[in-house]
């Protein structure tokens, strides 16, 4: 029988590279998502790329009552991989509570459902946002928590250590939290990818769609950052690697394998790369100039943040086998297939 994982969130941008790889790996998958930032017809994509259409439950897990009845209908679930959150740092700062009830109410709910189970398996979609600008780079697991700059970058400190602290008192509880650096680019299929709303906050969208003519020019925001360049470094991570990770993390809770019953592990590539290094290298996979100009500094952006992955690598026999120019690349021709 096939083991059945819940991915909350599951037609969303990551959530969708996720029940690929867990399809693909043989794990039978319901989809939870409210679709409130994804579409249905993502459904229909993962179908074409693995040959099965996962199960599928539109449901809003801010509704308690909801969450209590899905799990009084599924006994026979070995994990859930929770992404089903808000993510605008800016609409965060907007409207905190909205941001609090989506992330941190949700999280409790799964959670009350999870500790009526004799044991359960849980990964919790967390971000390098925890660490904040750290003293030092690489950023291992061990980098101190900073203050958050954003609602939405503490829904994740809150998130983590609301799972941290309900694992110390319930053994059969094991949980995960995979902690992203900058998650980009599209499945190889070129079928499912990013599909952001409105106007992209995050760099890679923005780029594809300017590059694609959708967006006129890309503002990049600051070059006076005591960097190489002067622009800000992040840790670009192909999605499907990114996906890839999380298997290895459901397969160490379900194997037992687990040190301790809540863990934490960066997910990036260990290579930092500025803004106009990614610039230069989306011009070099489409073949063509980037319209950009240079603006002032984006508030609450860090200068640098990239990962130390010799946990993750060696814990959880994970590496990332995709870099930046396939990343770029598949996000480019994503751009080109959703026009
Ligand atoms: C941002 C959030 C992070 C969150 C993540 C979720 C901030 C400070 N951080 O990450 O907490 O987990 O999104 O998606 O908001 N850039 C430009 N021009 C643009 C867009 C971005 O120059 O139009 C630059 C930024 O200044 C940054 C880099 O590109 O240096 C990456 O930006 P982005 O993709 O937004 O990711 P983060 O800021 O790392």
């Amino acid at each position: 029988m096939k083991q059945k994982i819940v991915v909350t969130g599951g037609l969303g941008f990551i959530g969708s590279h996720v029940v690929v790889e867990l399809q693909n790996e043989g794990f039978e998958v319901i989809i939870i998502d409210n679709l409130s930032n994804s579409s249905e017809d993502v459904l229909e994509g993962i179908k074409a790329i693995t040959g099965v259409q996962p199960l599928f439950e539109k449901l809003d897990l801010r509704d308690k009552s909801l969450v209590v009845d899905f799990f009084s209908r599924h006994h026979d679930i070995m994990g859930v991989i929770h992404f089903a959150a808000s993510k605008a740092v800016g609409e965060s700062v907007k409207l905190p509570l909205l941001y609090y009830e989506n992330n941190l109410n949700t999280l409790i709910y799964i959670l009350q459902e999870l500790q009526k189970k004799e044991s359960s398996n849980f990964i919790f979609s967390s971000s390098c946002t925890v660490y904040g600008q750290a003293d030092t780079l690489p950023i291992t697991e061990a980098a101190p928590i900073k203050e958050a700059e954003s609602p939405y970058g503490n829904t994740k400190q809150i998130g983590e250590e609301i799972i941290h602290d309900t694992c110390k008192v319930l053994e059969n509880l094991k949980a995960i939290a995979l902690r992203y650096f900058n998650p980009i680019g599209a499945h190889d299929s070129v079928i499912i990818g990013e599909l952001p709303i409105g106007t992209p906050q995050n760099l890679v969208p923005f780029i594809t769609q300017t590059g694609i003519g959708l967006r006129e020019e890309l503002s990049v925001f600051g070059d006076d950052y005591p960097t190489e360049d002067g622009t800000c470094i992040r840790d670009y991570i192909h999605v499907v690697d990114l996906a890839k990770a999380h298997v290895a993390a459901l397969k160490r809770l379900i194997s037992g394998d687990n040190a301790d019953n809540y863990e934490v592990f960066n997910i990036g590539t260990g290579k930092g790369s500025s803004v106009l290094e990614v610039i230069s290298a989306f011009e070099a996979v489409s073949n063509q100039k980037l319209n950009y100009k240079i603006v002032e500094r984006r508030e609450g952006d860090v200068i640098a943040a990239y990962a130390d992955t010799t946990k993750a690598n060696n814990v959880l026999g994970w590496k990332p086998k995709l870099d930046l120019m396939d990343a770029l690349s598949s996000a480019w021709k994503w751009e080109q297939r959703i026009k």
